[in-house]
């Protein structure tokens, strides 16, 4: 009998590979980045301490993606991790936070150790029910979404996120939109929620594929958001990695096709763990973005132990992301590889009744 493992969150797994494990654990992309990333990288550079809000050129750089904004709107961090960590942080103890959930599973840690207090929507099949989104926003002093979303690949409708634009703009409520998946829609192109009380957040490890290098950003139209962050940053982690962000900035020449190119892969890899899992019997979601799938999955647990410890494969629990009975894959991986972890989820159906 495989001994059910206690593993309370994704730290056990992220960064484990080799030795025959494929894993659909960790969402970090294994596809390389644009080659231009490595163009004029000058590892000599001044290294002495850089601009607390981050490097004026790459700031400049981003205004072309946030149109009518100036350098002055965003903040360079640690990945997008680091912006949600001084964002909820700088937006005060004590005060509610509206959470949707399924969540990406850092949202509860960030928004409580910040000292606020989540407060949950459920989504219905993935999307958020506007209406018990209106009732719970009430008495909350930001709400944060994520379109596409990690951990359901969902992708939010224009309309329900104009309609949250414009409650949220009427109540003076934050929106935090957290977007790092925003070029990794199969669907649409991204819209790109607005508002002098929105707080958008992005990240370069995902459309750019540098994970490890963790440089993201926030976008904001309120100054004082601005200053109190880098405020924030000046007391805790100072500038963020220099070679980081100029290595961000050459990534950002990459052309176009550099997106779309990606973008077919992700496709193809989403229509075959779709599939495949399909055939399989699992009931779940086809994504319409990110590279995540959130199968429903009877005695998760166990399920995801047996995997692990007799085929060496890795996914991740639902729950962990607020969603109980589901396993969630990430398909950062290449089609081989899912499909030699597919063939192992089957023998190890034979083990444990999960559909
Ligand atoms: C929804 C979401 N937000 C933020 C992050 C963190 O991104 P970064 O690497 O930029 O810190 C992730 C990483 O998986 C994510 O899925």
């Amino acid at each position: 009998m495989t001994e059910i493992l206690n593993i309370k969150s994704p730290a056990d797994f992220i960064g484990k590979q080799g030795n025959g494990v494929i894993s659909f654990g960790s969402g970090q992309p294994d596809l390389p980045p644009p080659k231009e990333t490595f163009d004029g990288i000058d590892l000599h550079r001044d290294l002495r301490y850089g601009l607390i809000q981050g490097e004026l050129k790459l700031r400049e750089a981003l205004t072309r993606e946030y149109p009518g904004s100036t350098a002055d709107n965003f903040v360079i961090t640690n990945g997008a991790s680091e912006a949600l960590d001084l964002i909820f942080r700088i937006l005060g103890k004590g005060k509610k936070v509206l959470l949707t959930k399924p969540y990406y599973y850092s949202y509860p840690p960030i928004v409580e150790s910040a000292g606020m207090v989540p407060v949950y929507t459920d989504l219905i099949d993935g999307r958020i029910d506007v209406e018990d989104f209106n009732e719970k926003i009430k008495g909350c002093c930001a709400v944060l979404i994520n379109s596409p979303s990690n951990p359901t690949g969902r992708v939010e409708a224009i309309e329900t996120l104009k309609a949250i634009e414009k409650l949220t703009q009427k109540l003076g409520v934050y929106v935090v939109s957290d977007e790092v998946y925003k070029d990794l829609i199969y669907e649409r192109e991204n819209y790109h929620i607005q508002g002098d009380h929105v707080i958008t957040v992005n990240s370069f490890s995902k459309t750019y594929c540098m994970c490890g290098v963790r440089v993201g950003y926030l976008w904001s139209a309120d100054k004082k958001i601005v200053q109190d962050v880098c405020e924030l940053k000046t007391h805790t982690s100072m500038n963020t990695n220099l070679v980081g962000q100029d290595m961000a900035l050459s990534a950002m020449k990459a052309p176009k096709e550099y997106i779309l190119h990606q973008q077919k892969i992700w496709r193809e890899r989403r229509d075959f763990i779709y599939e495949g899992l399909l055939k399989l019997g699992f009931d779940l979601w086809k994504p319409e973005g990110a590279f995540y799938v959130l199968p429903k999955c009877k005695d998760a647990k166990q399920f995801l132990s047996i995997l692990y410890q007799d085929y060496k494969v890795i996914t991740y629990l639902g729950e962990w992301f607020g969603a109980p009975d589901r396993l969630r894959f990430s398909y950062a991986l290449d089609i081989k590889q899912i499909e030699e972890g597919l063939g192992r989820i089957r023998e190890a159906m034979k083990q444990v009744s999960v559909l």
